[in-house]
């Protein structure tokens, strides 16, 4: 195993933030986490690098327990926060360079580390140019340079593609990919299940500081194959009274999304006519449609959110 947690309790003053978290993330998977705002992805990052005490529970990184973020198994990590942290005065090189002496790199082999780690994200081209100069996604890319640049075993990765351009959100997809197939374990944390659907060997989800599911994408998705998901288009969402819905049988989870609202159930059951009326109630209907569920909707009944926040029970 190269980390585990256990039972992990971990409070802010009185929030309870982590409540008896277990996980374990397994030599050479893509362990993608995935969890509303506020779930505690960070913190738990946080509790698994040693950068804030935990409460309760053991820690175990490259197996060990006894002292887990002693500076040998610490130097195995490669940490991309969520944040941006690089030093905007500086060029694209010199940041990474930087880093490359923190972990002790020297001479040659410090040398010929920044200029892969500059061409693994695509950057040998700025690498004189100024940060500050760079866009959101170059600064991402420069951002996971500066995490790699000691050839990591475990590379922990906190929602690296926030506001970036599709470009260099697919580079650093393929980054991730390539640097797993060169052996390096990534725990990679998004809002986007297309990204999880494109790399992750497995999917943990976690809600309020609890892990409510782990799987394969299709393992999850089979759970609620016998489910569907029934997207109404209305005029007046507001008119709509979601508990009526909720009540039905079979209905597990009744979501609005802007003027949609969306509804998982149980395939097939006849509560199609159901809805419908109670929606005409007070509403006009605008369009409809129903479809299988995919690893959105799998997140949609565990936690009763969206990925991306857009819902609201
Ligand atoms: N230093 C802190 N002091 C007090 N509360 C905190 C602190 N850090 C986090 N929290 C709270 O803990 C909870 C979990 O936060 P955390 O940042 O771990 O969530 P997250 O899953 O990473 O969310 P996001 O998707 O927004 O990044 C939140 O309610 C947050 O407000
Ligand atoms: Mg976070």
């Amino acid at each position: 195993m190269v980390a585990s947690l256990t039972g992990i309790v971990k409070r802010y003053g009185k929030k309870l933030v982590l409540d008896y978290t277990d996980l374990d993330i397994r030599q050479g998977e893509i362990l993608g986490l995935l969890g509303p705002n506020g779930a505690g992805k960070t913190t738990l990052i946080k509790c698994l690098t040693g950068m804030e005490n935990v409460d309760q529970g053991t820690i175990e990184l490259f197996d060990d327990q006894k002292n887990p973020f002693h500076t040998r198994n610490k130097e195995r990590i490669g940490l991309v926060t969520q944040e941006i942290s690089v030093f905007v005065e500086l060029t694209a090189k010199e940041n990474i360079n930087f880093f490359a002496g923190i972990y002790g790199l020297k001479g040659e082999k410090r040398k010929q580390r920044v200029q892969e780690a500059l061409e693994f994200v695509g950057l040998t081209e700025h690498a004189k140019e100024r940060a500050a100069k760079f866009s959101g996604g170059m600064l991402r890319r420069l951002n996971i340079a500066c995490s790699i640049v000691h050839e990591p075993k475990l590379l922990i990765m906190d929602e690296p593609t926030v506001g970036i351009d599709p470009q260099s959100r697919n580079h650093i997809l393929e980054a991730v990919k390539k640097l797993n197939q060169r052996g390096t374990t990534i725990l990679y944390t998004t809002h986007y299940m297309e990204e999880v659907e494109a790399i992750a060997s497995e999917v943990v989800i976690i809600d309020q500081g609890q892990v409510m599911t782990r799987g394969t994408v299709q393992e999850l998705v089979r759970n609620i194959q016998h489910e569907e998901k029934i997207k109404i288009e209305v005029s007046h969402p507001e008119m709509i009274s979601l508990d009526q819905i909720e009540k039905l049988v079979d209905v597990k989870q009744v979501t609005k999304i802007g003027n949609e609202i969306v509804v998982i159930a149980i395939a097939g059951s006849g509560h199609l006519d159901r809805i419908l009326s109670i929606i005409k109630e007070g509403s006009g209907i605008i369009s409809m449609n129903v479809e299988k569920p995919d690893l959105e909707d799998v997140f949609l009944t565990l936690t009763g959110r969206t990925l991306r926040d857009g819902g609201e029970k």
